[in-house]
């Protein structure tokens, strides 16, 4: 449904959000391969995260509540799950990480999902799958994907595409197949499917490689730090590793916050979200908001469950353009809509480079922002790569379309506060795959 929004005049607030859905949908498919419980607190709200819960439960989980506790008891075996259909929604998480479940629990499932999920890639989960001893059947290699899990073999990785959701695709199958896996990474990916394993009882060893100064065979004068091996971050289960169960107390999350902080930014108000996530994988955010003219003030810090999380302020000074490219994308990876949005209030000309995986989230988010800052009157270029956006002042309200994507319905309904005239987005109820109080947390920031 369409939803109508009006500029607002004051702002400034505080607020809590929804608890972090990466985190949520590791504890929901995390209890599939439990020993014992594992019991959850501020599970996410979004639909997204129900999805998950919804799959565990197929693939024999129950799940009780009370007082505020989810308690998710594995079932007893996994290897009698036969013809099994398991509807994944709009959500990547749940497709990608249980197939590697399934594929190394030796069950018969086909994962289906909605329209979205239906077009995304899938390959970047099959090809290694499929080398480790797993059958999948996809058309296309998108879904429907029908998965005949198998005893996996040990298998070393180096991730082709910065990703999260294949890295813990991965070790998830090796963790089902007590097969031992080791995955390197370029760049160091959300590491919560490690944190909640460590805090689940099962032991993971990861590593860095140290730099090493290294004589620039150009300018013998000259010492540069090099990698001592060819990647940044190497994530080790091995055939014994198992989860034993127990208590995972998830934070706010800090994607969602960053739509709220950008209306402090914007404004050169206060917007305090308490209880955020402050996983270093994810605070690149936060650097972001100080590059462009940010005052950033973290309180309360503390780490519960093996994820760190605070009460984060943010209040914006003249905001300036930064260029966002390389490492930086991937660490903004699910907000750069919200960047692009503060990108057209700042000063100077804003370049996003290096975000072709933002063509194969949700929607073309790419495209997506393109379109909806043509519809307010920013000038923004569409780059192979990413955009290019020319920061300005009273953009008009406009009409703008989510494609059905709840990050490109909230960081425009964002816009839509600091522009002249009303605006409305289609699609609104899409926001509730992530937060679904969205539109009754935004007026606390913004009205
Ligand atoms: C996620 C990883 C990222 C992110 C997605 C959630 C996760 O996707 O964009 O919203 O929970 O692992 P990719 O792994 O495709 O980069």
């Amino acid at each position: 449904m369409s939803r109508k929004l009006c500029p607002a005049r004051r702002f400034g607030g505080t607020l809590s959000v929804p608890g972090d859905k990466s985190i949520a949908h590791r504890a929901a498919l995390l209890s599939i391969l439990s020993r014992g419980p594992i019991r959850v607190t501020n599970f996410a709200t979004g639909a997204d995260c129900k999805t998950s819960l919804s799959a565990a439960q197929a693939l024999g989980v129950a799940v009780t509540e009370a007082d505020g506790v989810l308690t998710l008891t594995p079932p007893e075996s996994l290897s009698a799950m036969r013809d099994i259909i398991v509807d994944c929604g709009n959500s990547g998480t749940t497709a990608r990480l249980s197939a590697g479940i399934i594929a190394g629990s030796g069950m018969e499932v086909t994962l289906t999902g909605d329209a979205s999920l239906s077009g995304r890639p899938m390959k970047r989960i099959i090809e290694p799958l499929t080398r480790m001893g797993a059958e999948l059947f996809a058309t296309d290699n998108k879904l429907p994907m029908r998965i005949r899990g198998k005893k996996l073999l040990p298998f070393e990785y180096h991730l082709p595409v910065a990703s999260a959701q294949v890295k813990s695709c991965l070790l998830l199958a090796g963790l089902a197949s007590s097969c031992s896996v080791t995955i390197r990474e370029d760049v160091i990916t959300r590491d919560h499917t490690e944190r909640m394993l460590e805090a689940l009882g099962t032991g993971i060893v990861v590593r860095q490689p140290k730099g090493v100064m290294v004589v620039d065979a150009d300018d013998p004068r000259k010492k540069r730090m090099e990698k001592s091996e060819s990647f940044a971050n190497e994530v080790k289960l091995n055939s014994s590793a198992h989860i034993i169960g127990g208590d995972v107390n998830i934070p706010g999350d800090i994607s969602t916050a960053a739509f709220f902080w950008a209306v402090g930014a914007i404004s050169g108000k206060p917007v305090t979200v308490t209880n955020v996530g402050l996983n270093p994988t994810r605070t690149a955010i936060l650097d972001h908001l100080k590059n462009i003219g940010c005052v950033v003030t973290i309180d309360n810090k503390r780490t519960i469950s093996g994820e760190p999380r605070g009460d984060v302020t943010v209040q914006g000074e003249a905001l300036r353009a930064r260029k966002v490219s390389g490492e930086t994308t991937v660490g903004l990876i699910d907000e750069i809509p919200i960047v692009a949005v503060m990108a057209a209030f700042a000063e100077g000309t804003t370049l996003i480079r290096n975000a072709e995986e933002l063509k194969v989230k949700e929607s073309d988010r790419l495209a997506a922002i393109a379109e909806n800052m043509t519809r307010m009157g920013a000038k923004c270029g569409l780059l192979e790569d990413g955009l290019a956006i020319e920061g300005g002042k009273d953009f008009t309200g406009a009409d703008f379309v989510s494609h059905a994507d709840h990050r490109i319905a909230m960081a425009f309904s964002v816009a839509s506060l600091f522009l002249v005239g009303p605006s409305s987005v289609d699609d609104a109820d899409c926001v509730g795959i992530s937060c679904p109080e969205f539109f009754d947390l935004l007026p606390l920031v913004g009205r």
